[in-house]
């Protein structure tokens, strides 16, 4: 049974501390500059920020193998890097205001600069992988392709109220998932295993990301804190899963409708259906896949904590 706990994610990183610590000096030494532009985006927006789940997710599973080695921070760093130049074109293409509590950088500084901003940090994240080891690099790419080709699926079915539930987890699969798939196989080979223990990590990685995307397509709808817009995924005609699941009972014309002024009337409706519980369930039952895959760890600190992360992306407000 999974509690009803809302874990505390500082306690959840409380074994890995010291690591994302390290990581968060790497990024912020990394992107130092003399062009003075950068350095006012670095001073505006928050670098740092973020709940560094993927770095988390990182740390613990090497912990969890015993295999806490020194270049962990850097490959974490680059992560964190290459993850935030996701957010800030996906920021430009979801036309948001908010990201981390503060103003988007498109919205301070503008899409062009926001388009090189994201490309900056992209390549430098690359060069970060290629430097520590190429095999990360190769691994990384991989995920960037497709976390890529997710934003297209995604563009390519805006305001389809008829989205199928497939093509819907193939978007999220290749958008988001597909990132926490690699940490998974860096995980994975930082342990030099095998073609087939590679596998169980990759896909738990697609599990992980795939409970991860679905509840924050819940936080778009139901959560105050998360510090970016909210009802922005309706307003820009993305349909995501509550939507989808509210879709089939004829809610169509107060989807396609959306606006703030009818919020009312769809939080309505999602509760009139259960859609937040229908919703909760399919997370759990992502939840579920994931457990079982950390049932064959020894027990440690690490695998307690990894636990734990899983209770707080079931369960969490932001
Ligand atoms: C947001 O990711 C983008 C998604 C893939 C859903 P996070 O929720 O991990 O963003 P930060 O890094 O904590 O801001
Ligand atoms: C996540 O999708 C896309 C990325 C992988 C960057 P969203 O568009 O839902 O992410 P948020 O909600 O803006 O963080
Ligand atoms: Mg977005
Ligand atoms: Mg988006
Ligand atoms: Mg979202």
């Amino acid at each position: 049974m999974i509690k009803c706990v809302i874990m505390d994610l500082e306690e959840i990183q409380a074994p890995v501390k010291d690591l994302l610590d390290e990581s968060n000096s790497f990024l912020e030494k990394e992107l130092r500059s003399n062009i003075n532009l950068v350095n006012r985006i670095r001073h505006d927006t928050p670098i740092i920020k973020g709940k560094k789940i993927r770095s988390t997710l990182l740390f613990l599973l090497a912990g969890s193998g015993n295999i806490l080695t020194r270049d962990l921070p850097g490959i974490a760093a680059s992560l964190e890097m290459l993850h935030l130049s996701s957010l800030i074109h996906d920021d430009i293409i979801d036309n948001s205001e908010y990201r981390r509590g503060e103003k988007t950088l498109n919205f301070n500084f503008g899409n062009f600069i926001s388009v090189l901003w994201g490309d900056f940090l992209f390549i430098t994240s690359l060069n970060i992988f290629n430097d520590i080891d190429k095999k990360f690099t190769d691994i990384i790419l991989k995920s960037a392709r497709l976390m890529i080709e997710g934003q297209l699926l995604e563009a390519e079915n805006t305001s389809n109220y008829e989205i199928e539930m497939e093509t819907y987890y193939d978007i999220i699969k290749k958008k988001t998932s597909a990132l926490f798939a690699g940490i998974g196989e860096i995980a994975s080979s930082l342990n030099g295993a095998s073609a087939r223990t590679t596998k169980g990590f990759h896909d738990f990685g697609l599990n992980f990301g795939t409970m991860f995307q679905i509840s924050d397509d819940m936080l778009d709808i139901f959560s105050e804190n998360s510090g970016k817009d909210r009802f922005r995924d309706l307003k820009e005609g993305k349909i995501t899963f509550p939507i989808i699941l509210l879709l089939k009972n004829n809610a169509r014309h107060l989807v396609e409708n959306f606006s703030e002024d009818n919020k009312d009337a769809l939080l309505n409706l999602l509760h009139e259906y259960k859609i937040k519980q229908s919703s909760m369930l399919q997370i759990k039952e992502y939840y579920g896949k994931c457990a079982s895959f950390l049932d064959g760890f020894p027990d440690s600190i690490y695998k307690k904590s990894l636990l734990k992360l899983l209770n707080f992306v079931t369960y969490r407000d932001y």
